[in-house]
């Protein structure tokens, strides 16, 4: 902000003419280079915006009009220097004073987001499907719904977490026939499954083969639709058993959610119906009700099959409905795998056509993602063939993440580059592996760009010299492990006494790093693009090895500066980490 509005000056000062209100200035970061920041193309655009009108005088192109800007003289306190680079670009240095100040204001008061306009924000996450096993489909929505509520929180956003579980529909018919069947007790005597998927495979083994138990399921589904005390007996345990399983999960990897199920919005799906109705928006389509929201090719929505029941579709009618309109939420999020992408353009458009969706009051997004994949880029599976439990993918991470400590732990001791030389009771070797492990596979999940499959792959989510959880959490103990070093018994108090002051390129490097923060999570919620914050931890961990080899840290004249510089990036990263549901471990 502070650096477009210094650069919006400087093009005002040199051309006065210019209708200040029509344009503005885009800005694009340089990243690996030590004496420029920012670079920025408006001159190009307003060159050919406004050269009709005559605005630049006698200067014929868009490098004249970016060297005449560069050498007008303007005093500012943001911007140091600009200069006209190739084909009309700006290149921009800040003004060290300026990163002083904005690095001093964090140590003091810490990392802010300035948000400009709170909204209530619905991230519809994780969603697993009653009685069958949450998928490595479901892990991924659950990470991405996950690291995306905790940096809209950071922003400022109030956000509500759903968990669209499918607890509802025909399927349960024969899931309760088969509970009563084989365990009729199961009030008292609870079923002890080793897998609740083995409750669902049993029931449609059943199903598919015994005609009587069909036509018994059938008969159960619409008890169930009439809510009878036992049906919703039976249901309510069903969906208990489905819940611990994936509470398991939940606690594993640290994520809150709230349940509002499909089975929440059963009570008004008929009313939504008819009102869909009343908008003189349905046709009956071989006896389904059916919305056509684009053209006559394209698949309709559908709200009542031909059968008379209600689907998928008509609930999420009624939950984009209750979402806006009760719950009063200006964004929804939806997550899930970019398969269901023509299943929410519907729904938006639907939710359009009824005028509970308002773009641009409202705005509905689909935040879609690709496929998890095995290691060999095909369908995940384990070596017999069966579907990977997502419980035993973690155990594996964290068997792997243990090895991998040690090992550093040995090199350590060997006194190799790295060595931090403090030593780890058992008990920390076990919470190490278990935070490197779950951390491995968020962050391998996050830096992903989330349209593209990829492939699950331990030994690259582990390397400790890629862009992994693994390289950061390393960098970060060591970051500690110099602040401990420096002997500092307080750093709160450290950091009023003591004020940042620049005093080498690399250090200026680093700062301007930081301040990019609050940028980065902005475009990460506006594109829906967590990887873009990955890569900025990334960036920071591989500047501060650079700095590293330039620099001395402790024992230097400068120590006091540049062990300021570490605690603010000590306190990025560890925000960061949060935002990816990164747990740091501390020593190794
Ligand atoms: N239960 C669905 C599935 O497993 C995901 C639900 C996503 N959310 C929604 N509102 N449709 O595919």
């Amino acid at each position: 902000k502070l650096i477009k509005s210094a650069i919006k000056t400087r093009v005002l000062t040199a051309f006065p003419n210019l209708p200040q209100n029509n344009f503005e200035i885009q800005l694009e970061t340089i990243s690996n280079n030590l004496n420029y920041e920012y670079k920025t193309p408006t001159v190009i655009r307003i060159f050919n915006q406004f050269k009709k009108q005559n605005l630049f005088g006698d200067l014929k192109s868009e490098v004249e009009v970016a060297q005449k800007i560069a050498s007008t003289e303007c005093q500012d306190n943001v911007i140091q220097k600009v200069e006209a680079i190739e084909k009309g670009y700006l290149t921009i240095q800040l003004n060290n004073q300026f990163i002083e100040d904005e690095i001093n204001a964090i140590l003091i008061n810490g990392l802010k987001f300035p948000l400009e306009k709170k909204q209530k924000v619905v991230v519809d996450f994780s969603s697993p499907n009653i009685a069958k096993e949450m998928h490595v489909g479901h892990l991924r929505s659950t990470i991405l719904g996950e690291s995306l509520c905790r940096i809209l929180e950071f922003q400022g956003q109030e956000v509500v977490r759903v968990n669209h579980i499918g607890d509802w529909g025909t399927q349960f018919g024969m899931l309760i026939n088969h509970l009563l069947e084989e365990y009729p007790d199961y009030q008292t005597n609870r079923p002890a499954l080793k897998e609740l998927e083995d409750l669902y495979k049993e029931a449609k083994k059943k199903f598919d083969s015994n005609e009587e138990f069909k036509v018994k399921s059938q008969q159960y589904v619409v008890k169930l639709q009439a809510l009878d005390p036992v049906c919703i007996d039976a249901w309510k345990m069903i969906c208990e058993l489905s819940r611990q399983e994936y509470n398991k999960i939940y606690q594993r990897l640290n994520v809150k959610i709230t349940e509002y199920g499909e089975s929440y919005y059963n009570p008004i799906l008929p009313e939504i119906v008819k009102e869909c109705e009343a908008k003189g928006i349905v046709e009956l389509d071989k006896g389904a009700k059916i919305i056509r929201v684009k053209g006559e090719k394209e698949v309709p929505l559908m709200i009542v099959k031909s059968d008379g029941g209600y689907n998928y579709d008509t609930t999420d009618m009624a939950a984009a409905k209750t979402r806006i309109l009760e719950w009063k939420c200006d964004r929804l999020l939806y997550l899930t795998d970019v398969g269901q992408s023509s299943h929410f353009k519907l729904i938006f458009e639907g939710a359009k056509l009824m005028g509970w969706h308002q773009p641009p009051i409202t705005s509905m997004e689909h935040m879609g993602f690709g496929l998890v994949l095995g290691p060999d880029g095909k369908k995940f599976k384990t070596r017999s063939g069966d579907t990977v439990k997502l419980i035993d993918l973690l155990d594996q991470a964290k068997e792997r993440a243990l090895k991998q400590i040690k090992q550093r732990v040995q090199e350590n001791q060997q006194g190799k580059e790295f060595a931090t030389g403090t030593a780890l009771s058992p008990e920390e070797f076990d919470t190490a592996a278990e935070r490197m492990g779950i951390a491995a596979i968020k962050y391998y999940d996050l830096k992903q760009s989330r349209i593209s499959d990829y492939n699950f792959d331990y030994d690259k989510m582990l390397d400790p010299k890629g862009n992994t959880a693994v390289y950061l959490m390393y960098s970060y103990v060591r970051m500690l492990s110099i602040l401990r070093k420096s002997g500092i018994q307080d750093f709160e108090v450290y950091k009023t006494e003591n004020k940042f002051k620049i005093t080498h390129p690399h250090e200026r490097h680093l700062a301007t790093q930081l301040l990019r923060f609050v940028d980065v999570l902005q475009s990460v919620t506006d594109q829906l693009a967590i990887n873009w914050l990955c890569d900025y931890i990334y960036d920071i961990c591989v500047k501060i090895a650079e700095a590293y080899n330039q620099y001395r840290i402790l024992n230097d004249e400068h120590t006091q500066t540049r062990l300021l510089l570490c605690e603010a990036i000590r306190m990025v990263l560890l925000q960061s980490f949060y935002l990816v549901g990164i747990e740091p471990i501390e020593k190794i």
